[in-house]
């Protein structure tokens, strides 16, 4: 390899202002929009800097391979962000995946298998409402003719927005040449603060699932209309919120409403509907189907009091996954003993498992356990160490 490469911060620096807001000093990297292109050409640069030849399908999922053939060891993560994110979810994967690649170089390691890096496109579901969506399309989990009907919340067709990107849509099998898969995350959680550890392996993730809650009343006057007349979308939703924290908090789980739309968002009116997205996590597949279904019936119960009318879609559910044992057990000895532990995020990792890849995730210690906010952080020895960590794991496989 004649190239010589920046080392972390300047791999950091170059990625620090792509689609990055001046006002929250967050993140706006949504997929197939002008960051994402940029971000998805910063790849390809990187990766053809380092002699790998870049492979893209037509969604814009990339893998970067180090050799040619089937089987190969891939690492990577996603560049997109949630709505004003932060900088290190997704991002921390794919720039420790061309790392480690130099890690390895630089030990002199030859790969007896392909080692790639991958990008997969809307992991965080945050444009198209489907979490994981470039992954699921790689794996056929989702089918691109399921895809394309997708629609933002301008309106814009997933197959118009992929078009626009300049990509041909229809997604192919890139998964087909992944024997493997590790991908390093930033941790979103304070599991290794609290273990005083810089490097996790995942052992699990939790099921997930968004579900859309429309409520429909009758929009009215807020200054005449007696308070007992009204059928007013907005309460039934306010108590279902609350619920839905009750329930979460009771049974140990997680509930969030934090998307929320107003019809048709006036002062001084009673609103006609309210439409909010319920994002809930479970430590099995059965108590969430129970928690939804709790939430359900207790807003269900709710709108018949207030006259309003109430229809649930889910959008996007996602079952529990379990990585695979002895792979996790043997990358915490390769580690040196580092924990081993369960996360309540999604990762394009547990679609990979879910497809039957035999998948491995790392963590790195985030210092605040704050994530998709622009407070989301972790230290550059941190980020390091997990570069180091991924090039082990890279060399255990791909020995
Ligand atoms: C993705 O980060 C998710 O867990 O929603
Ligand atoms: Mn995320
Ligand atoms: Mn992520």
């Amino acid at each position: 390899m004649d190239f010589e490469p920046g080392g972390f911060e300047q791999l950091w620096a170059d990625l620090a202002p792509l689609g990055r807001s001046a006002a929250s000093g967050g993140y706006f990297r949504q997929p197939w929009t002008a960051a994402d292109s940029e971000l998805r050409a910063w790849f390809v640069e990187q990766a053809e800097a380092r002699g790998l030849a870049v492979e893209s399908d037509g969604v814009g999922n990339l893998v970067a391979w180090w050799g040619e053939g089937d089987h190969g060891v891939v690492t990577g993560s996603h560049l997109d962000s949630v709505l004003d994110g932060g900088a290190y979810d997704g991002p921390l994967g794919v720039v420790s995946g061309l790392l480690a690649v130099d890690r390895l170089h630089a030990r002199g390691f030859e790969p007896s298998r392909p080692i790639g890096v991958s990008v997969f496109v809307e992991e965080e579901g945050s444009r198209f409402g489907l979490a994981c969506l470039g992954s699921r399309l790689a794996t056929g989990a989702t089918t691109w003719e399921q895809a394309r009907q997708l629609r933002d919340r301008d309106g814009i067709a997933l197959a118009d927005a992929v078009e626009q990107a300049g990509l041909p849509g229809a997604p192919g099998r890139l998964v087909e040449k992944i024997g493997c898969f590790v991908e390093l995350h930033v941790e979103q959680g304070r599991d290794l603060v609290d273990r005083d550890a810089a490097v996790g392996v995942g052992s699990a993730i939790w099921p997930h699932g968004r579900y859309r809650f429309d409520f429909t009343g009758q929009a009215n006057h807020a200054g005449t209309t007696r308070m007992e007349d009204r059928h007013d979308p907005m309460l039934s939703y306010a108590m279902t919120a609350l619920a839905a924290n009750k329930q979460a908090r009771l049974a140990g789980q997680r509930a969030t409403f934090g998307r929320l739309e107003v019809t048709p968002n006036g002062t001084n009116a009673i609103p006609s509907r309210v439409t909010a997205w319920l994002d809930a996590r479970c430590d099995s597949d059965e108590a969430l189907v129970a928690m939804v279904a709790e939430i359900e019936r207790l807003a269900t119960e709710r709108a018949g009091r207030d006259g309003t009318q109430l229809a649930v879609t889910p959008e996007s559910v996602s079952g529990a996954v379990h990585f695979d044992d002895a792979l996790a057990t043997r990358l915490a000895e390769v580690l040196g003993g580092a924990p081993v532990i369960p996360t309540g995020a999604g990762h394009d990792a547990g679609i990979l498992a879910a497809a039957g890849v035999r998948t491995a995730m790392l963590f790195v210690r985030n210092p605040t356990g704050i994530s998709h906010s622009p407070e989301e952080q972790a230290s550059t020895a941190d980020c390091l160490a997990g570069v180091e960590a991924l090039a082990d794991t890279l060399e255990e496989l791909a020995r």
